[in-house]
Formats: C-alpha cells, structure tokens, sequence
C-alpha cells in the first residue's frame, strides 16, 4: 500500500534570475501555505546565497540545479554537492530534460551526480520524460522507466530521492499530458520502484495556477515542479495553494 505523503512543489528558475529577483523570494518566503506543503525554490548558483538569506528561517527550502558528479577538486567551472550543502542546499534537481539535451547528460552520469548528492547529505530530485515522438510511437513508459532504472542510485540512499516526471514535450510550451496520461506514466514509475513506492513523484512540465488544482489532485501525483511558473511570488504561491 503507497501512503499518500504530503505534496512538494519545487520551482526550478532555470538560468533566469537577477538580484533584483531576490524580492520574489522574500514574497514567497512570507506566504503561508493554506494547507501542509513541503516548498523548494531552486534559483541558479548565483543566486543561493542571496536566496538562502532572502529566505531566512521561513518554512521554503533552497535547492540547486545540477552538480558534478565528483568531489571537490580539480574541475575548472563545476559545482560540488559538498559545496551546495556549505551554501545550505537541501535539494538537487538531476537530469532534467535540458541538461540531458544541452549538455548531453546520459542516465549513467544522472546516477553518479545522483550519489554524489547523497554522498553530501542532499536529497536528488531525478526527472525523467519522453519526447513527442516517443510518445507519438507509444514508447513512453518504456523511456521512462528505462531511464529510471539506470539514472536512480541502488542502495538504501534511494530512499532519499523524489522523481519527476517532465514529459519532454510539456516543458515550458503550455502544452500537458492528459490526466489519465500523467496517472499512467505515475503508476508505471511508481509500480517499477519495488520497495520504495512511497518515494514522492512530482509532475513538471507546463504548470501554472489555472492547470495546477487538477493536475496535484491526480492520483499518484506528490506535487509539481515549476518552470516559468516558479518565476513569481503571485503564479508560484497560487501554485502551492492549488494542492489537495
Ligand atoms: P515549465 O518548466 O513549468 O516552464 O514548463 C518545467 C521544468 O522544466 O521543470
């Protein structure tokens, strides 16, 4: 039996972001939530400092976008989870489609980013999705589960990740999933994670206040992570008002 957990929405500010946009995070910070929510905003590196400070000691999380898959040492331009969990980073997005097409990032190096992060305490965040032609060529649970069987960690560190399910196609197009599509790509993953069916399974791809009630009321959905949307305090609080 999978015990629902309480939602999470993470906002994912991709390379957007200035300090002036420090104020939207102080706005978020204030908001309080109308129902328990665990809330992570994920700024790019050059704004967690500032953010964790914006942040102060309210309820909000910081995260980051990605890491390097080794430690600290001699790698010109990369950031280390060590590193991230010194700047008060709890949670690390992993694999997210864009990485995975900019900097072609394979499962392989999805999972030793993924260790990496809970080598230093940090909770991975590991996104997965299929491409329209995938989905057009009814592949998509085969893609998906494919790339979470080879991008999770083994061991019991797995029970320190959430898992999104992006739909390639989705992100940042205004175009979703139908509710029975995203159930059955949520029931698939979650039916392929054996022991660890109550690890949380967010849904990303396309995301906003008018869409955000009835996609985090689907069965199987444990919250969202936010794109565009994440990007102001009014559309990303709306957001996390929006879960069951
Ligand atoms: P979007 O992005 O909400 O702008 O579609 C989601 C994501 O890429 O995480």
């Amino acid at each position: 039996m999978v015990i629902a957990s309480r939602p999470l929405i993470v906002g994912n500010w991709k390379m957007q972001g200035l300090r002036a946009s420090i104020a939207e995070m102080e706005a978020m910070a204030r908001h309080q939530p109308v129902r328990p929510v665990d809330i992570c905003l994920c700024p790019p590196f050059t704004l967690l400092e500032a953010g964790g400070r914006a942040i102060g000691s309210s309820a909000l999380w910081i995260g980051a976008q990605d890491c390097a898959p080794s430690r600290m040492g001699a790698h010109t331009g990369d950031i280390a989870a060590e590193q991230l969990a010194d700047m008060g980073v709890r949670m690390v997005i992993l694999g997210h489609s864009e990485r995975r097409a900019d900097h072609g990032e394979t499962n392989a190096v999805v999972r030793a980013k993924a260790e990496a992060v809970l080598a230093a305490g940090l909770e991975p965040l590991i996104c997965v999705g299929e491409t329209a032609r995938e989905r057009d060529t009814g592949a998509t649970v085969a893609v998906i589960l494919a790339q979470l069987a080879e991008s999770l960690p083994e061991g019991e560190g797995r029970a320190r990740c959430t898992i999104a399910y992006e739909p390639v196609w989705a992100i940042g197009t205004g175009r979703t999933p139908t509710g029975r599509e995203i159930i059955e790509a949520h029931a698939a993953l979650r039916g392929s994670l054996g022991m660890h069916q109550t690890l949380r399974i967010l849904y990303g791809g396309s995301v906003k206040p008018g869409n955000a009630a009835e996609i985090l009321a689907l069965s199987g959905v444990d919250g969202a992570l936010v794109g565009g949307a994440s990007l102001t305090a009014k559309d990303f609080v709306a957001i996390i008002d929006a879960c069951p």
